[in-house]
């Protein structure tokens, strides 16, 4: 009998690859067999993105590339999932005629149904109905959270979505439109899928929500920080992260849970968006940069070592060049350890589309560089600070660069990251005495020799092949 086949390309956030890895859950179980190419596929899924333009291009070109398998194929079956689908809904039916499914950011459960009449009844379908709630969307699932979930995103870390939808309304974005209100997953449901996770060999979590620190407000559940002192009771758990959390809402308690809690790991993503107060205003973030800095502080004060990374955008409408320049002293001002630079993109729904100063690309383009350059050499200044140290990391694997995977005297080269979170390429001592215990998901001590704007180098002294908690107390 010939097994059908699945391919599913994701495009967008880690809730997207979240979401992507229980549709990888879910086709397990009905019979699927994943294919590393869309050519091969029985069943094609595309799950979207739509934050900015460029995303939704990507989805679009791979739809194009898809009329052209399907011809090849016509008894393929085409689904889009994700932000676009949702955005879009029917539209996309009468734009592509290939796609026999569009489904919403809240039908990823689902999908199963879908594909099944699809089967039977050869009928096209749209699912962008908002009812689903994530705790219904675990059970269903969760017989199938072991290997299938640790296939898609590696074998030693893993996401877990704590929380859907924004409430924020930044007059940039599109997430409150597409991934609806706020709702938080109960502190149970969230513990026992990471238990789960740990059971199956994953060492690190990242717990993932567009703004956790009002995780269970609404709902009347625990707190964020006692949400993390819960995670941090798991045994076998060894490192916790957690993103992204909004500055207006960041409390001394979250802070002082990085003096509390001995997983949580050294690292502190906080999208600051722009260091100008006339243009946080109108992107409705309820901050200014001097609240941003002070909570900046608080957290280089309970964790001196801490590595901040942060969102910004270029060229978000009526930004004038002094405006921009308060972005550019704001890099020097925070020294940040890595940024995220997008420039702005006018989304259909999100109200910053009608705002009228609108920068020209080419300008826009311009102080994106002038950022990215200006944060290259800050990162490479504070790697190469890190030479001589040794940092506990959680080896991914061995490196995937051609370049990198033999280093020069044929030892094989490692991956992983630091507490930080920055990424290190290390080979083993040769005097290391437990250096056969590495593997994805071992811990290892690492003697920092190199740091580059993207990347540390190092070698390994001490390899705990358990991942053992000894590094994180
Ligand atoms: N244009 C450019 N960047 C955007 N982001 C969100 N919406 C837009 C947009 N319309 C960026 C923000 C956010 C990150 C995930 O994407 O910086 O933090
Ligand atoms: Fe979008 Fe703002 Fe919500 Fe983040 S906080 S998802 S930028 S609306």
């Amino acid at each position: 009998m010939n097994l059908k086949t699945y391919h599913i390309n994701t495009i967008g956030c880690q809730m997207n690859v979240y979401d992507s890895s229980k549709m990888a859950a879910m086709l397990t179980d009905m019979g699927y067999v994943p294919v590393p190419s869309e050519d091969t596929a029985d069943l094609v899924i595309v799950n979207t993105c739509t934050i900015r333009a460029k995303a939704k291009q990507k989805a679009t070109s791979f739809l194009g590339r898809l009329a052209a398998a399907k011809r090849r194929n016509p008894d393929m079956i085409i689904g889009v999932g994700g932000c676009v689908a949702q955005e879009e809904g029917r539209r996309l039916l009468g734009r592509f005629p290939q796609v026999d499914i569009v489904f919403g950011t809240h039908a990823v459960t689902r999908l199963p149904r879908l594909v099944k009449r699809v089967i039977s009844d050869g009928e096209r379908l749209v699912d962008v109905e908002t009812t689903e709630r994530i705790d219904e969307t675990r059970r269903t699932i969760r017989s199938d959270m072991g290997t299938e979930h640790r296939g898609l995103t590696g074998a030693c870390t893993d996401f877990v979505t704590i929380m859907r939808g924004c409430d924020n309304y930044c007059t940039y974005c599109v997430v409150p439109y597409v991934r609806g209100r706020e709702t938080s997953r109960s502190p149970e449901d969230i513990l026992t899928e990471i238990r789960g996770l740990v059971s199956a060999g994953v060492r690190e979590i990242t717990l993932l929500g567009q703004n956790v620190n009002s995780y269970g407000k609404k709902e009347g559940l625990c707190s964020f920080p006692e949400l993390l002192s819960r995670v941090n009771d798991i045994e076998g758990l060894v490192r916790i992260r957690f993103t992204t959390s909004h500055p207006k809402d960041l409390s001394p308690e979250l802070v002082d849970a990085f003096s509390r809690l001995e997983k949580l790991c050294d690292h502190f993503h906080l999208p600051v968006q722009s260091g100008s107060n006339r243009i946080l205003k109108r992107m409705n973030r309820k901050y200014t940069r001097e609240t941003y800095l002070e909570k900046l502080h608080w957290l280089r004060a309970a964790c001196p070592d801490i590595a901040i990374s942060t969102d910004l955008i270029v060229g978000f409408p009526g930004e004038t060049g002094t405006d921009f320049h308060q972005t550019m002293a704001l890099l020097e001002d925070v020294s940040f350890d890595s940024i995220f630079a997008f420039m702005y993109s006018d989304r259909p729904l999100a109200p910053a589309r009608q705002f009228g100063d609108k920068i020209p690309d080419p300008e826009k383009n311009r102080r994106l560089n002038l950022l990215l350059s200006a944060q290259e050499e800050i990162s490479r200044q504070k790697n190469a600070a890190m030479c001589g140290r040794t940092e506990a990391v959680l080896v991914e694997g061995q490196s995937q660069t051609r370049a990198g995977a033999m280093a020069a005297d044929n030892q094989v080269q490692w991956t992983g990251r630091t507490s930080g979170n920055k990424v290190v390429h290390f080979v083993v001592d040769e005097a290391c005495e437990n250096g056969h215990a590495i593997q994805p998901g071992a811990m290892a001590d690492v003697n920092i020799t190199e740091g580059h704007a993207h990347s540390l180098r190092g070698i390994a002294g001490n390899v705990n092949q358990h991942g053992g908690c000894t590094y994180a107390a």
